[in-house]
């Protein structure tokens, strides 16, 4: 059984797909998120019952399906940096059968677009026996998730459509970027105050515009390098390694084409036997720190026959770099970098002349565990 979202509560207009108009609305969401989730004076407003709630976890547990597991990995390093709350991401399939040893105060986030997947659902079943308070971040208002959960914030996003999720990925993290500063200012942190998130999403807004509005570039870099090859990988460390996950999954889902994000150091241990002469490695260059390992790690690649493709922030660009992105505070990063890697993929299932929207196989929701 599946729940397709109501499709005329979203018209197309003149987009060829859902998922095209979707990418494009991202900059709007990302300004709604801002509208929504913040007062006059530039604090996070966050309803306090939350975060009180949250502030007495020794731990906290995110849990997720496919591309909302994904938002989940970055919000989870959001949380540790504003809130020192220890936290862990987990696949909802896995956690409902292979439940791991709990802290004594769990905090439980639910992140779920529809708000209706099994899965994730089995879990907060689990999760309510126990008495353990939980949230769901979710795109739909009374969802089963949200009803369900002790608590819920909404994202926002306006109806998504396109079985690929790409506005609603963008829109989890952002909204788990409000709740890490607003719970981090909540326990009196510093670095919490000080971070102008408000401004921040506001410069990602823009970014995101200047890359959406670079489409023709991406077109033909999807048409040159990921038309033709069978495989294609996607690689980064830390957050981008996180963002070359999600990448490769659009790639998947809706081009057919096998795709896989690796941790870059983690690709000499086994993976790189895989790289052929024409192979698409796409690298996902976003931090300071681990910029050039990454950087190094792609001309292993190159060296053994890889077509290299850059996917990099502005102040780390060189030469040679194919997709140079704006720079914004480091930890919403993959709000950016995730943009072009929609687009890549749209471009490629496009070129194909596959069905965007609707991709063999996959349903928007899955409501079957
Ligand atoms: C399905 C969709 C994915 C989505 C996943 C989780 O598999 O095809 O795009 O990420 O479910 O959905 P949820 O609604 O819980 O975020």
């Amino acid at each position: 059984f599946t729940v397709d979202m109501d499709a005329n509560a979203a018209d197309k207009g003149a987009y060829p797909y859902y998922m095209l108009k979707e990418v494009d609305e991202q900059p709007a969401v990302m300004r709604r998120i801002v509208s929504e989730y913040f007062d006059q004076a530039g604090n996070p407003s966050v309803d306090e019952a939350i975060l009180a709630e949250m502030a007495k976890a020794d731990h906290i547990y995110i849990i997720g399906a496919g591309t909302s597991y994904h938002a989940g990995l970055v919000g989870a390093r959001l949380l540790e940096k504003y809130a020192h709350i220890p936290t862990s991401v987990n696949i909802s399939s896995e956690f409902a059968y292979d439940r791991p040893l709990l802290s004594q105060k769990p905090f439980f986030i639910f992140l779920s677009q529809s708000g209706e997947t099994a899965d994730s659902r089995q879990v907060l079943v689990d999760v309510n026996e126990h008495q353990w308070p939980s949230l769901t971040l979710t795109n739909v208002d009374k969802s089963t998730l949200s009803r369900e959960a002790t608590f819920t914030m909404l994202l926002y996003a306006g109806p998504e459509i396109a079985v690929a999720s790409t506005k609603a990925y963008t829109a989890q993290i952002a909204v788990e970027a409000v709740l890490a500063k607003a719970l981090g200012m909540y326990l009196a942190d510093d670095q919490a105050q000080a971070f102008d998130l408000r401004a921040q999403l506001g410069a990602v807004a823009n970014g995101m515009q200047a890359i959406t509005d670079s489409k023709e570039d991406l077109e033909a870099i999807a048409a040159r390098f990921l038309s033709k090859p069978r495989n294609a990988f996607y690689i980064g460390r830390g957050l981008d390694w996180t963002v070359s996950i999600e990448a490769a999954l659009k790639l998947k889902e809706i081009s057919y084409v096998q795709a896989e994000g690796f941790a870059s150091g983690e690709l000499k241990h086994g993976t790189i036997a895989l790289i052929e002469e024409g192979t698409p490695v796409i690298g996902i260059i976003t931090q300071d720190r681990t910029a050039g390992l990454t950087r190094s790690n792609l001309e292993e690649t190159q060296a053994r026959g890889a077509n290299a493709i850059t996917i990099v922030a502005r102040h780390l660009a060189q030469d040679n770099d194919t997709i140079v992105i704006p720079d914004v505070d480091a930890d919403l990063t993959p709000l950016l970098s995730v943009v072009p890697a929609q687009l890549l993929a749209y471009y490629t299932s496009l070129g194909k002349g596959l069905d965007v929207d609707k991709p063999r196989n996959l349903a928007k929701s899955v409501t079957v565990m």
